[in-house]
């Protein structure tokens, strides 16, 4: 509780993204991370391995970006920061804990910056009657020398919170919701196709319910109808472990080391 507070004290999100939940986000995914640290380490051990076997295929390693970097729990920060000449952790802002961590590796570089590019034009349009949803056009980093790109446990996240927002406003039907969302996936799908170097994407594709009795039953795909183009390991992310009285989350997970090979 008193981590929390803190994380919240010294996290500098900016205001709309405040309003939009994503602080809040931010700190319930280090909060179920502390909860249920050991159901989630193999899946960030495997997320780790797929990073460190991307960064093997590239041939000259001046700079590595990571999408959704967040709490690091699935980043393998050492081993980058040995390998690149840069390392740039990307997400909407960085909790403390993660500036802590890295304070002390000059060659580490925080960016915080909306891989959408879309977050302020939804806060705007759900306050404003009439206003069309942005098109979503990533175009971060793009053009600059990187020779890895990973999008990491970033995908299905990214329409979470605006679908919620503008659910919350009333502000925009559902079908137009939903087609929102899914460009958001698709646009980022498409971005990473973009990058010249190496990219690998680790994402989550479907959701499992998981009865106390261990019974699981499908709960549909993360991906908004999306179909995940490239292929890749898989292995379970045991979000809410199931427990005596308690029923449990499972994510199926893709993990894709090079989304050319
Ligand atoms: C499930 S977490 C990934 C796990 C994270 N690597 C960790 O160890 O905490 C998803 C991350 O994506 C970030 N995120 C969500 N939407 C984003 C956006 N539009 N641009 C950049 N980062 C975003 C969140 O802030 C969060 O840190």
């Amino acid at each position: 509780m008193l981590s929390e507070w803190i994380e919240r004290w010294f996290t500098t999100c900016p205001p709309f993204l405040e309003e939009m939940g994503l602080l809040r986000e931010m700190l319930g995914i280090r909060k179920r991370w502390q909860q249920y640290r050991d159901a989630w380490e193999p899946h960030c051990r495997r997320s780790r391995q797929v990073v460190l076997d991307a960064a093997a295929r590239c041939p000259r390693r001046r700079r590595a970006v990571i999408l959704g970097s967040g709490w690091l729990h699935d980043v393998p920060l050492p081993e980058l920061v040995s390998l690149f000449d840069e390392v740039t952790l990307v997400d909407l802002f960085h909790p403390r804990l993660t500036r802590e961590a890295v304070k002390s590796l000059p060659n580490v570089r925080l960016v915080g910056a909306d891989v959408t590019r879309t977050l302020e034009g939804v806060h705007r349009a759900a306050r404003t009657r009439n206003c069309p949803l942005p098109s979503a056009m990533p175009n971060l980093f793009l053009g600059e020398e990187i020779d890895l790109v990973v999008s990491l446990n970033l995908l299905s996240q990214l329409p979470c919170m605006s679908e919620w927002f503008l659910r919350k406003a009333r502000s925009h039907d559902e079908p137009t919701i939903a087609a929102f969302a899914r460009g958001l996936i698709e646009s980022h799908l498409a971005y990473l196709q973009k990058f010249p170097g190496v990219v690998a994407l680790v994402s989550d594709v479907a959701l499992e319910r998981v009865g106390a009795d261990g019974q699981i039953t499908p709960a549909g795909g993360t991906l908004y109808g999306c179909e995940m183009p490239f292929r890749g390991e898989s292995w379970e992310w045991d979000l809410v472990p199931a427990g005596p009285g308690r029923r449990g989350e499972r994510l199926r997970v893709i993990g894709v080391v090079d989304i050319r090979a």
